[in-house]
């Protein structure tokens, strides 16, 4: 389930060109996630710091989404600006075209 969740949200952010972006985006949902995970909320004035201290805790050294996201960018990048033709021009369009 988590890896399915993930997939549908990393095929949305392909095509988020800066990694400011993405960051900002990524960043404020994951902490989100974890906070629920634990039980914690807002109220709880407990810092992010303190709440991904837990999270490792809990379940022990787990790569963030934020760095997933970056991987998985890099990659998809890799594979596109490999590939040639009439796919590459299209799509690497398509990303200078977005947001
Ligand atoms: C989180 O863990 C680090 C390393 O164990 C520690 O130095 C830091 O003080 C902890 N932060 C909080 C807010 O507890």
């Amino acid at each position: 389930m988590r890896s399915l969740v993930i997939s549908i949200f990393l095929y949305a952010c392909e095509s988020w060109t800066r990694t400011a972006d993405t960051q900002r985006r990524i960043q404020p949902m994951e902490m989100r996630r974890l906070r629920k995970f634990l039980g914690i909320t807002y109220r709880d004035h407990i810092s992010n710091e303190e709440v991904r201290n837990r999270t490792r805790q809990a379940i022990g050294p787990h790569e963030d989404l934020l760095t997933t996201v970056k991987r998985r960018k890099l990659k998809w990048y890799g594979h596109i600006t490999r590939s040639s033709g009439l796919v590459k021009a299209i799509l690497l369009g398509t990303v200078q075209g977005g947001t």
